[in-house]
């Protein structure tokens, strides 16, 4: 069966699966993903509800009576208006005829007896003094002057005030609606001040208002600072009693004279926290206005200030639109929860090295970027769907007011941005931990900065807008903003009736959507670049240069065989180092370099890799001058010691790390410029297990098996087979996680996963460790089937394994071959040696000896403790029969307790070899 390379498509194809998998496993993660925003809309919604109730009550209605002062009545029964209402209750009214009031000055509390005048004082100063002394005389009248058939209307000609803080409007002045008396100002009040009270309507209601007098003084002061540093110490002494000033006003005459009117007026605002401040303002420009036109005119002229009335408006509801005032900082982290996932999804694969696992079995960079950012898109659009259809079914106007279209936009770009992000941090984490840790402290945090800090920068008008604009390049203000314009436009459209966000709001300037939009959208794109660049250069271990993208621009690789073999010819130096077998292999390559063949699945031509020195300690050759060649259907066994440079020579041929000179071929292929194409056809078995914890072994080979191109039922069969083989199969262990896999199970999926798709070479590093001795047995046979039509370069410190299974052998001391060929032939080169044992009491030891030395001259002892000898017996001097008969010669003589004869060993021709590439590098 001859697979083609598998199609962009179905690699994608197999990815997604994979990944739909792993998220079906992921239940917790998906549950709480769709939960968070379902709670927290829910929660809206009963809040929501819960105000609504509470805003349900005549204090936030139009005020309403039951007509003939009945006690209850039906609520279509009541009549509503402003008269009926208190100073609260006539904001919500329709009133389309305002009633008007006089105007007042705003005068602070004075604490003042019953029955007696109380003071109220106004400075003045100007340039000249007795120009303005004649002014401020005309301020307060001497007599209330009023109409008794119409008191309201006759008021305008005295000096009104109240001590009561204006409301918010003035459908209702508070001086009239409180129980506090409206004081007329005169220069003088009688003794008796006692008041008295007089009627009005409003709207054919009758309504009472007790009036009293107060008296207006006016004292110069010499200048303005003068006036200034009183009021101040005067407010700093009242301030902690509550009280505003006890003087109500002040006024700089400047340098008016007869011609010219300038002043500067000190009002008392109404309350330091009201929000109209100004309301009484007028009145006391007027007072002053008036008391010049009568020094230029005479005391008969008057400049009449009547009434003020605030314009009509339509009824209002006061509706507290909670998911709007909430919505900035909760949705901000509903949205931001996307993040953690895409990021820890990300660095999972990155931690446990699945992603250069897949790459090394044929997953090309261009599925795996479309798959993985496609999936977390549809993700990330399903996740936002049901959190804006939640939104809008619980009827939060968050949603439901503004254009659903600028809200797709919007939220499109974040999660596309976001995704982004998630791509590019993902390189600087390796822990999946630390990832999950940093991105919640990252939403969280986000959240309450945009909340409490970037949204009160965002309502300061006065706050630069550049600097915002600077902000919300931090891509979670960015998200903030968007939200909190939705909110605004939901809270605006809500209060005045009319619609949410519409697309030509974007135009507006206030509206900061449309940079938000633009910002997002190049960050996005800027994101996205980085993030596929420091792939390409960091992480997938291809080792490409930080300017890969303009290779295109060089010319071409060469990289055919021949070419290559071409250039090398006539250099042929050979360094001799007597080990023959190792030169045979050199010539070898060569010879193949020059006739490929395509028989050959791995040739490696003086493949050399260096490390360099650190931290003082000089450099070293991990690898250095190696020739090999393996042919198809060869098991290739690669032995040696700890730290020889077998994993180093295998991240090579694997493509993790580059060679520093040499090349490798692969099916014809060079490692250093077609490593993309050579992965198709290629399976490895790390010695790690890169496996997903939450992925069944079954759902392993499936995705492996479509990464190779296997389809339908071969790929089902394929599955099977590797399940049955690798003893994966019974007892549901193939349908089990692979993290609750034993060490030896793992070990068997991954040379599974090695196997699967009939890749041509197959690298196994270690497979067997942690094997018992049922499932190694098993193993080998697999092993043995599959490397009848492929390559296998297997490393091992097994030499049971290496022999029951490799073709040929290598030992590989210090970064070079020391020897290779055939178990067989090894052990007859480099032992060619019997070994004999024999135990006897001490007293005979030399006895033995002298039995040895009469069957060679030439033995070599090499054991020996109290009366156990070990001798080697050259082959080629000893027969094994003549072994035989001298130990029955000697069982005579003395009395042995045991003795044995034994053919070397593997072990003992790696020991040999290993110990004596060691003694030589040590003299060289
Ligand atoms: C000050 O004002 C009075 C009254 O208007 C005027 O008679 C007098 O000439 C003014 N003095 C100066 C120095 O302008
Ligand atoms: C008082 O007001 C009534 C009604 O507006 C008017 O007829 C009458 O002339 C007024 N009296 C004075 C003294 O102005
Ligand atoms: C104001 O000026 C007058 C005369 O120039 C002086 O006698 C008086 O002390 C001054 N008052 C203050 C408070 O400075």
């Amino acid at each position: 069966m001859v697979l083609n390379p598998s199609s962009f498509w179905t690699q994608a194809n197999a990815l997604f699966r994979k990944s739909l998998t792993f998220q079906k496993r992921n239940v917790k993660t998906n549950v709480r993903l769709i939960l968070f925003p379902l709670i927290l809309c829910v929660l809206l919604a009963l809040l929501q509800h819960f105000i609504d109730t509470q805003l349900n009550t005549p204090d936030f209605k139009c005020g309403c009576v039951c007509p003939n002062q009945r006690e209850t009545c039906d609520d279509s029964e009541k009549l509503c208006g402003i008269q009926y209402s208190d100073e609260t209750q006539a904001t919500f009214c329709k009133i389309p005829n305002p009633p008007e009031w006089p105007p007042l000055l705003q005068l602070q509390y004075v604490y003042c007896k019953e029955n007696q005048s109380c003071p109220f004082n106004m400075l003045f100063t100007a340039e000249n003094r007795s120009f303005a002394q004649i002014v401020s005389d005309n301020m307060f009248p001497s007599a209330l002057t009023v109409n008794s058939s119409d008191i309201m209307a006759s008021l305008a000609s005295n000096v009104l005030g109240s001590e009561s803080s204006a409301g918010t409007d003035s459908f209702l002045d508070s001086g009239f609606t409180s129980a506090l008396p409206v004081y007329y100002l005169q220069t003088q009040c009688p003794q008796n001040n006692s008041g008295f009270s007089f009627p009005y309507q409003i709207e054919g209601i009758n309504f009472e208002q007790d009036i009293r007098c107060g008296q207006g003084i006016n004292f110069w002061r010499n200048s303005s600072d003068d006036i200034n540093n009183e009021l101040y110490q005067i407010y700093e002494r009242n301030n902690s009693e509550g009280r505003i000033n006890e003087i109500f006003s002040a006024v700089d005459f400047l340098n008016s004279n007869d011609d010219v009117f300038d002043v500067t007026v000190w009002y008392m605002p109404t309350s330091i926290w009201a929000e109209n401040k100004l309301s009484r303002v007028p009145r006391s420009v007027n007072l002053i206005s008036n008391a010049y036109l009568q020094f230029l005119h005479g005391p008969g002229t008057k400049m009449l200030f009547e009434f003020v009335k605030e314009m009509p408006k339509s009824e209002t509801a006061y509706r507290l639109e909670i998911a709007s005032l909430l919505g900035g900082l909760f949705f901000t982290w509903v949205i931001l929860q996307l993040f953690p996932v895409v990021l820890t999804s990300l660095v999972y694969e990155k931690q446990h090295k699945l992603r250069i696992m897949m790459k090394m079995h044929g997953l090309g960079d261009g599925p795996y970027w479309m798959i993985t950012y496609g999936y977390f898109l549809v993700l990330s659009v399903i996740y936002m769907l049901c959190f804006v259809i939640f939104g809008s079914v619980l009827g939060l106007k968050f949603f439901t007011m503004n254009d659903y279209r600028i809200q797709f936009v919007f939220y499109f770009i974040y999660i596309n941005l976001q995704i982004s992000l998630a791509f590019m941090l993902s390189s600087v984490f390796s822990n999946v931990k630390t990832a999950t840790v940093s991105a919640y402290i990252g939403v969280f945090g986000t959240g309450l900065l945009g909340g409490f800090l970037f949204d009160y920068f965002l309502q300061d008008s006065s706050f630069p807008r550049k600097w915002i604009i600077c902000m919300e390049l931090y891509p979670g203000f960015a998200l903030y903003r968007g939200l909190w314009e939705f909110a605004q436009s939901a809270i605006t459209g809500n209060d005045s009736g009319t619609d949410g966000m519409r697309w030509p709001d974007l135009s507006d300037s206030t509206n900061g959507m449309k940079e938000v939009l633009i910002i997002m959208f190049v960050e996005w794109t800027v994101f996205l670049f980085v993030a596929y660049y420091i792939d390409q250069v960091l992480t997938t271990g291809s080792g490409k240069s930080p300017l890969f993208f303009l290779k295109r621009f060089q010319k071409k690789h060469l990289s055919s065989f021949k070419k290559l073999s071409i250039q090398r010819q006539g250099s042929k130096v050979l360094a001799h180092t007597g080990k023959p077998d190792v030169i045979q292999e050199r010539e070898k390559v060569e010879q193949l370099l020059l006739e490929p063949t395509i028989n050959h699945a791995i040739v490696c031509d003086d493949l050399k890799k260096f490390y360099p020195g650190r931290d003082g300690n000089p450099g070293k050759f991990a690898v250095k001058e190696l020739f090999l060649a393996v042919p198809r259907g060869e098991c290739f066994g690669m032995l040696g010691p700890n730290g020889a440079g077998k994993t180093s020579f295998i991240s090579m041929m694997i493509g993790l790390t580059k060679p520093t000179s040499g090349a490798a071929y692969v099916q014809g292929l060079d490692i250093r410029s077609h490593m993309d194409a050579i992965y198709t056809s290629m399976g490895v078995c790390p010695q790690h297990d890169l496996l997903w914890e939450s992925l069944t072994g079954r759902e392993h080979l499936l995705f492996y098996g479509r990464l190779k191109n296997l389809k339908g039922s071969a790929l089902t069969q394929a599955v099977e087979e590797s399940l049955k083989n690798l003893n994966l199969f019974h007892g549901g262990v193939a349908d089990k996680k692979a993290g609750k896999y034993s060490g030896g199970m793992k070990r068997r999926l991954s040379v599974a996963i090695s196997l699967i798709g009939d890749p041509k070479v197959v690298y196994m590093d270690e497979p067997s460790t942690g094997l018992d001795p049922a499932s190694r047995k098993c193993l080998w046979n697999v092993i043995r089937l599959a490397k009848r039509d492929r390559a296998i370069i297997l490393t091992t410190h097994s030499m049971e394994e290496a022999e029951a299974l490799c073709d040929r052998l290598g030992i590989f001391v210090d970064g070079s071959l020391q020897c290779i060929g055939n178990p067989k032939e090894l052990k007859g080169r480099y032992g060619g040696t019997y070994v004999f044992t024999m135990t006897t009491s001490s007293d005979h030891e030399k006895d033995v000896e002298n039995m040895v030395r009469q069957l060679t001259p030439n033995v070599n002892k090499i054991y020996h403790l109290s009366g156990t000898q070990k001798f080697e017996l050259p082959k080629e001097d000893v027969k094994i029969a003549n072994v035989f008969q001298a130990v029955e010669v000697a069982k005579r003589n003395f009395t042995v307790f045991a003795w044995g004869l034994a053919d070397t060993t593997l072990e003992d021709v790696f020991i040999k070899v290993a110990r004596h590439a060691q003694a030589f590098e040590t003299l060289s």
